[in-house]
């Protein structure tokens, strides 16, 4: 939700750090700031907005010496967008700098016993009262105050210290929010995720709940909170800089809507057994008998995520003949759910830190539950603390509107309901006809893309209007959730997505004269029912925008505009239908002049409830 970079070794740190900030913007873009020790100096530069504010503040102040420093961009949760709430937070009696990403929950009763001691607080930041916190308990060894500070605090945190009084030590700590320490020569990167680590090094370790790191530039030691001694893996990152840089695209999100072809056929290499008709999922392998007697499965998410596990309980209930439903983390965790035996929980998340679906995971494991993840981050919480999993391999996403990770979850879900169906029931023959058609999806979708330049042009006479609907029926009543949500959060136009069956009871009040409709409406088993709905939204004026099959001739004679995708089946249609919907808002966005990759009031991940 926020961005965090460190760096210690022999390089000036202010280009380095400026540089690992533009790569966590996405994370957070309110404003941004630096700390940087040059010798036992200690330098503080923070800007609200872009971080080409706080380069030009640098700037304007000569740059910034010196070989350790800290730097945030931030996404603000306690108190507002000004400079006095911008990270890096400081104690000056000691030269102390914090960046935070998380929220300090118990911060109110910590400020009063520190205002008690005497502090003077300068903004409205959990943040400031741990520098403050740290600063207080600091007695001439800064790891053990941050770790004296940390065993007083609760609630999330990943943060980076340094002290003007120890300028060849850097020191992190993580609980609940991701971070992780990139190894190089002589030299460490510390990032809230690998994309600000990648340009220096490709060796790192993410740490784990209550370790502490104490880094110099001779080495590095991790222990937990309370001093226990901890051996961090060091792990080789398995992504280059080419995959978060934007090529020759304009932006991020269209970069990603186009590498969806490619993307999907690493998400489906080597797990296609096209001879035996089986799917391979190599990650759940150790719980292959558990899951096959599996009766129940509750899928639970959050934003598109969500709508992706929406898809998933119609795979499981269609294909694998499994009782599957799917939850708001954020509401499954706080209403007492009842898991029975054998229910499997699998949390579905791009980032894999989402709080809202991580605590509902660690509510329904604690209550008995199986836990599997389907997540893109490799080695993010998620995957760490679930029994098992499947990896999208999507890429990273850098995007804050969600396009191939949805797409990989999709299509993980409907391998995940085909490996299942097969243990359970289905014949070789009949999985391998449906992994054929699986496979054949990468294609079509390529196809969905050349019309890319259509989609533009009937977006562009509509992106003037303030409201749409958008509405499907079954496997695509989900896609039509997914295309209001991404037009809506990158283009700020309402929209709302439902069922279509449910339009006429109620919100077909809403339709007037020239109301953008977009209709899901490709063959299936509810092809005539949508064009039911769809002649009751023209009679009241609505303006019809279908997503049709090739071929539909009787679609071009309802619908004002039509936007074809290739025949498939119909449980795999919501991997073609939801292309031109993300073309779509992307056009809407651009076309209204919106900054599309960092949309306003938005975060990459929310790693707060
Ligand atoms: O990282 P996750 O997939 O868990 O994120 C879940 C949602 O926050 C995310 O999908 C969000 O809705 C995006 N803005 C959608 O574009």
């Amino acid at each position: 939700m926020c961005g965090i970079i460190a760096y210690i070794g022999s390089r000036t740190a202010e280009p380095l750090l400026l540089e690992g900030l533009k790569r966590l913007e996405y994370r957070g873009y309110d404003s941004a700031g630096v700390a940087i020790l040059d010798g036992d100096s200690l330098q503080v530069a923070r800007a609200v907005g872009r971080i080409i504010e706080l380069e030009d503040r640098l700037g304007e102040i000569g740059g910034m010496g010196g070989t350790l420093g800290i730097g945030h961009t931030r996404w603000a949760t306690h108190g507002g967008v000004t400079e006095a709430n911008c990270h890096p937070h400081r104690d000056d009696a000691n030269g102390i700098a914090v960046v935070h990403n998380g929220i300090i929950e118990n911060y109110a009763a910590l400020r009063t016993y520190l205002v008690g001691k005497g502090h003077a607080f300068s903004s409205e930041t959990d943040t400031e009262v741990l520098a403050m916190l740290i600063g207080e308990l600091y007695e001439g060894d800064l790891e053990e105050s941050v770790k004296a500070a940390l065993r007083e605090v609760t609630g999330a945190y990943a943060i980076a210290v340094i002290c003007a009084r120890e300028p060849d030590t850097l020191v992190v700590a993580r609980k609940g929010s991701p971070l992780m320490v990139g190894v190089g020569n002589g030299e460490y990167v510390v990032g809230s995720d690998a994309s600000a680590i990648i340009a220096h090094t490709t060796q790192a370790f993410p740490l784990d709940d209550y370790n502490v790191v104490r880094i110099t530039r001779e080495g590095f030691r991790t222990s937990t909170i309370d001093d226990a001694p901890v051996t961090p893996q060091v792990m080789q990152l398995e992504f280059d800089l080419e995959q978060i840089e934007l090529g020759a695209f304009s932006h991020f999100m269209l970069k990603e809507i186009f590498e969806q072809p490619k993307v999907l056929r690493t998400t489906l290499r080597g797990r296609i057994d096209h001879n035996e008709g089986r799917v391979v999922l190599g990650g759940l392998t150790s719980f292959a008998k558990e899951l096959v007697k599996a009766r129940r499965f509750i899928l639970t998410a959050q934003g598109t995520a969500l709508h992706a596990a929406m898809i998933g309980e119609y795979l499981l209930e269609d294909l694998a003949k499994i009782s599957a439903e799917v939850e708001y983390g954020s509401e499954f965790r706080y209403r007492n759910p009842i898991i029975e035996d054998r229910t499997v929980v699998v949390g579905v998340s791009q980032s894999g830190e989402t709080a809202d679906t991580l605590c509902a995971l660690i509510e329904a494991k604690d209550r008995g539950a199986m836990s599997l993840g389907v997540v893109n981050v490799v080695g993010s919480t998620m995957a760490r603390e679930t029994d098992a999993g499947v990896y999208l391999r999507v890429g990273p996403e850098i995007g804050v509107a969600s396009t191939k990770a949805f797409t990989g979850q999709v299509t993980v879900l409907t391998m995940l309901a085909l490996y299942m169906a097969r243990r359970r029931f289905m014949s070789p023959d009949v999985c391998a006809r449906c992994l054929k058609q699986l496979d054949a999806i990468p294609d079509k979708i390529e196809r969905v893309l050349e019309s890319d330049g259509h989609v533009r042009e009937v977006t562009e006479r509509y992106v003037g209007r303030d409201n749409w609907l958008f509405l499907g029926r079954g496997y695509n009543y989900p896609t039509a959730l997914e295309g209001a949500l991404k037009l809506k959060e990158i283009s700020y136009i309402h929209a709302e997505g439902m069922p279509a069956a449910e339009m006429k009871h109620g919100p077909i009040a809403l339709i007037d004269e020239g109301m953008p409709v977009v209709f899901i409406a490709n063959q299936g088993r509810q092809y005539n029912k949508v064009l039911s709905n769809i002649a009751e939204t023209r009679s009241r004026g609505g303006h019809v925008i279908a997503v049709a099959t090739e071929g539909d001739t009787e679609i071009t004679k309802v619908a004002q505009e039509v936007l074809y995708i290739p025949e498939c089946e119909e449980y795999l249609s919501p991997l073609l239908a939801v292309v031109p919907l993300q073309l779509m808002a992307f056009h809407a966005a651009v076309l209204r002049g919106h900054d599309v990759d960092k949309p306003r009031n938005l975060a990459k991940s929310v790693t707060v409830e």
